[in-house]
């Protein structure tokens, strides 16, 4: 081990012919973080952690590994363990093989990787399948094979690129959950990308979320979570993902599908906006507005009901769906400090 595994990208830019990739990507990342790239597909987040890995080349900008400068620098000299969505293991290798391999490559004694080896298959808790094929072993056992690949390297910096996206979704939960734990115990850096909102959630220190090119926002995940920056963070973070309602703020109420729906904020001008409202945040108990039960989806612990509002969709998440039914008439509210709200025009959020 080497580096401490901090990164900077400075204004990273990278072009196919005419089209951006990536238009100018700033962030840094801290030695130990687990950093999150998260985005919607072709946003730019295989591009900028192929960059990091040195597999590309930026168009433009710079890449710093511990302070240095490594942007001239191809994969091998740069200090990074990779695991890929597909786990890239040789199939007429053993396990055991396929995790030595990058230490033969260093060109380590026999003496040497045996017991590196066991070590890294020990952590991932395939120690007792070092014989077996790639062929032979559960997608979750694959998954784990690269992983102790990428820990023998010892590297300082751990790039993953959707490395849970094969397995099945209990499966998933369980690595996932390992790949923390993990993370934490060997002290490193780890990029991890992800479209899946929840995965980065959960597993992230800060994330970094990518739409079409540009970091929309970066931040903690509870943060960005509870304020979105931007219509478009909004909408991909949170499942079922927030309500967006066109509206209006109109003296001391903010208006949607005709009426008001909450209280404003003090203070603001009058002016069009868009209305975001978390599922979880629509009371349907109590007194409120009329809103009409259009579908009621019982997910066991939790039900969503998808509801209409003078014409306009809106859902809430509650605890028991069984007291509704389709074309129930329900009365729901909204608490002021619940509403996150956006300007109509910019689409960025608008702070009271
Ligand atoms: N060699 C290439 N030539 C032209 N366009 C490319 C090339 N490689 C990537 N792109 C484009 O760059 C954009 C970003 O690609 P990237 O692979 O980084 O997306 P992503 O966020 O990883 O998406 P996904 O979640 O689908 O993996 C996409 O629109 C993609 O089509
Ligand atoms: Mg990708």
């Amino acid at each position: 081990m080497t580096g401490l595994g901090k990164v900077r990208f400075e204004d990273v830019v990278k072009m196919h012919g005419t089209f951006a990739a990536l238009k100018g990507v700033d962030f840094e990342i801290e030695p130990g973080e687990f950093f999150a790239l998260l985005g919607p597909s072709g946003s730019g987040k295989s591009t900028t952690l192929r960059i990091l890995a040195g597999l590309d080349m930026p168009t433009r900008g710079r890449v710093f590994l511990d302070d240095e400068d490594v942007t001239a620098q191809d994969a091998r000299e740069r200090d990074v363990a990779m695991v890929f969505q597909s786990y890239a293991l040789y199939p007429h290798m053993t396990v055991a093989q396929n995790i030595a391999f990058p230490l033969e490559m260093e060109k380590k004694s026999k003496g040497e990787i045996e017991p590196l080896v066991r070590e890294a298959a020990r952590k991932v808790r395939i120690d007792h399948l070092l014989d077996r094929r790639p062929g032979q072993l559960s997608g979750g056992q694959q998954q784990r094979c690269a992983l102790a690949r990428a820990i023998v390297r010892r590297a300082k910096l751990f790039l993953l690129d959707e490395p849970l996206s094969n397995l099945d979704a209990k499966l998933r939960l369980e690595t996932r959950a390992e790949l923390k734990r993990l993370q934490r115990d060997l002290g490193v850096t780890a990029v991890y990308v992800t479209h899946d909102q929840e995965e980065a959630m959960t597993l992230a220190d800060r994330m970094a979320v990518f739409m079409e090119g540009e970091i929309q926002q970066m931040g903690r995940p509870a943060d960005v979570f509870v304020r979105p920056n931007s219509v478009d963070v909004a909408a991909f973070i949170g499942s079922p993902p927030m309500n967006l309602l066109p509206g209006r703020v109109e003296g001391e109420q903010v208006v949607v599908a005709g009426k008001p729906l909450t209280t404003a904020p003090a203070g603001m001008a009058a002016r069009d906006v868009i209305v975001g409202v978390r599922p979880g945040a629509v009371h349907v108990t109590g007194t409120g507005r009329a809103a009409t039960v259009e579908f009621v989806e019982n997910l066991g612990d939790t039900a969503i009901l998808d509801l209409k509002l003078d014409g306009a969709p809106i859902r809430a998440r509650i605890s028991d769906g069984r007291p509704f039914a389709d074309g129930d008439t329900v009365a729901i509210s909204v608490a002021p400090q619940d509403i996150h709200l956006f300007d109509a025009a910019t689409q960025k959020r608008i702070d009271a």
